[in-house]
């Protein structure tokens, strides 16, 4: 038996919660900017994916306009630092709804580092960052996505196992629904199977 469930009566924040709670996990671009007046500042984001290979993009999802949608668009630059296990209590603290021109990264006291190609800086204790560019954005209803060309990686040696990021070292952190985060469980290795060794008559 299953509850049928219509957007268009549920209302807005009802199917939000519905959605929020049923695509899970979703990994944290932990996204810093710098305003045109030199404020750097960092949020969340867990509305986060790669949207193209070659070149590199990757993409977030700007629920409203937020001070990070508006320093991207004013600047075409940010940056995604990944959101490490540790640092969960600062990564919950950017999400604050500090008004403009307050920096999440004074105001928080994260680390920062200067990044290699753009203006934003990284997270100093985060593994892994992203320098991005501006690609475009696409207006959704109430929402903007942001496509950003990654044009460097910076990334902490000590999370690399033969040259590659071993998942326990980089230990991300993950949203769930609510205020419900998640952490790295159990991870399991299986090889994809090709058609020409696909059991016959299986
Ligand atoms: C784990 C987590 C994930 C979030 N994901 C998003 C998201 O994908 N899109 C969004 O617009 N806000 C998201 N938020 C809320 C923003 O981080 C929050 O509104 C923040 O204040 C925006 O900061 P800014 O105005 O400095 O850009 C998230 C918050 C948390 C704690």
């Amino acid at each position: 038996m299953r509850i049928d469930l219509d957007p268009a009566a549920c209302g807005r924040d009802t199917f939000y919660r519905l959605l929020t709670a049923t695509v899970v996990p979703r990994p944290i671009a932990w996204i810093s900017t710098t305003s045109p007046d030199g404020t750097d500042n960092l949020a969340p984001h867990s509305f986060f994916t790669i949207a193209c290979v070659a070149p590199p993009i990757v993409q977030f999802t700007s629920v409203g306009r937020k001070d990070s949608l508006n320093n991207v668009e004013e600047t075409g630059e940010f940056v995604v630092n990944l959101a490490p296990e540790p640092l969960v209590e600062q990564v919950n603290a950017t999400a604050t709804d500090f008004p403009r021109g307050v920096g999440e990264f004074d105001a928080v006291g994260v680390a920062r580092e200067p990044s290699l190609r753009v203006k934003p800086p990284r997270v100093a204790a985060s593994p892994v960052a992203l320098e991005c560019v501006l690609h475009s954005t696409v207006r959704l209803g109430d929402s903007t996505v942001v496509f950003g060309r990654v044009v460097h990686a910076a990334v902490q040696e000590s999370v690399l196992s033969d040259g590659h990021p071993e998942i326990t070292r980089l230990a991300p952190l993950s949203r769930l629904g609510k205020d419900e985060w998640g952490t790295v469980g159990e991870v399991r290795e299986i090889a994809r199977i090709r058609y020409a060794d696909w059991p016959e008559g299986s």
